[in-house]
């Protein structure tokens, strides 16, 4: 539960294309981390790296290390699919599966992971996992219908249901609210608060109050123009980085003046 990641000196390239490069940071367990900065800095494309997700885009490799709790994710004994139990992913977009009920959507990832469960077993989690995502209450009375029938918040919630249900020590979230109403994103970072009792919880979020909200720590990542790979700019305490940032650029992009 809740691992610290440390990542050294990691390029990551689609192709010859280096899209994100030498970024070296620390990521502290029980806490929320936010990644911000500009579009196409390459923020999603390092979040992915830490479960191994960009492996799945044609291309896509990474050099350096990724240590969770001081294990190297890319080593020649590790497998990705065990990496990704460990480290669950939450996307912009609500994504449940939508011809599987509510349960069936929080039982996947569990199914995925070639787990059997016993019929009871599985009613308490999708109770327990549907709670952690405060979202048990307003789904309850129909656990059987198809997740598509819930709002959007709901199915995001739904969503981080599914991430938790198969217990991971890490939590990765790109843009988790960004398709959601004011009210559906309280209720998502409200959630976040809870969550990093238990888990490791990275955030990118373009959203700066959000970022000053929810996370502990913040990195800055920029990009110095088209075709050139994003660098990680600073990383601090989010109250530091937020009123006395070191670099200039963080200091335009925070408050708006970018560009
Ligand atoms: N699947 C892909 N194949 C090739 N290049 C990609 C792929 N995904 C992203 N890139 C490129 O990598 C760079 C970083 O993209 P990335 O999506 O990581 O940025 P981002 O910071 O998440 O941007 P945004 O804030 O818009 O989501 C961009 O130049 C992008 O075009
Ligand atoms: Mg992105």
């Amino acid at each position: 539960m809740s691992k610290r990641i440390d990542i050294n000196n990691l390029n990551v390239y689609y192709g010859s294309f280096l899209a994100v490069e030498d970024v070296s940071l620390a990521i502290e367990p029980k806490s929320v981390t936010a990644f911000i900065g500009p579009s196409g800095c390459g923020k999603s494309t390092f979040l992915r790296t830490l479960n191994r997700m960009h492996e799945v885009i044609p291309g896509a490799r990474v050099e350096g290390e990724v240590l969770m709790d001081g294990v190297d994710l890319y080593g020649s004994d590790v497998d990705p699919v065990t990496v990704r139990r460990h480290v669950g992913m939450v996307f912009q977009r609500p994504n449940p599966f939508p011809t599987m009920s509510i349960s069936e959507n929080v039982l996947a990832g569990v199914k995925l992971n070639n787990k059997r469960i016993s019929r009871s077993d599985a009613e308490d989690l999708v109770e327990s996992s549907l709670k952690g995502a405060n979202l048990w209450e307003e789904v309850k009375d129909r656990l059987d219908k198809p997740g598509s029938s819930l709002s959007g918040g709901q199915q995001q919630r739904l969503c981080i249901a599914r991430a938790i249900a198969i217990k991971p020590d890490v939590l990765l979230m790109d843009e988790p609210c960004s398709a959601l109403d004011p009210i559906s994103t309280l209720a998502i970072e409200d959630l976040i608060q809870d969550l990093k009792e238990q888990y490791t919880i990275v955030i990118v979020t373009h959203n700066m109050q959000q970022a000053a909200r929810v996370s502990d720590r913040t990195a800055f990542f920029n990009i110095a123009g088209t075709g050139k790979p994003g660098k990680l700019i600073e990383m601090n305490d989010t109250p530091t980085m937020f009123s006395t940032p070191v670099e200039k650029a963080t200091e335009d992009y925070i408050s708006g003046r970018f560009g």
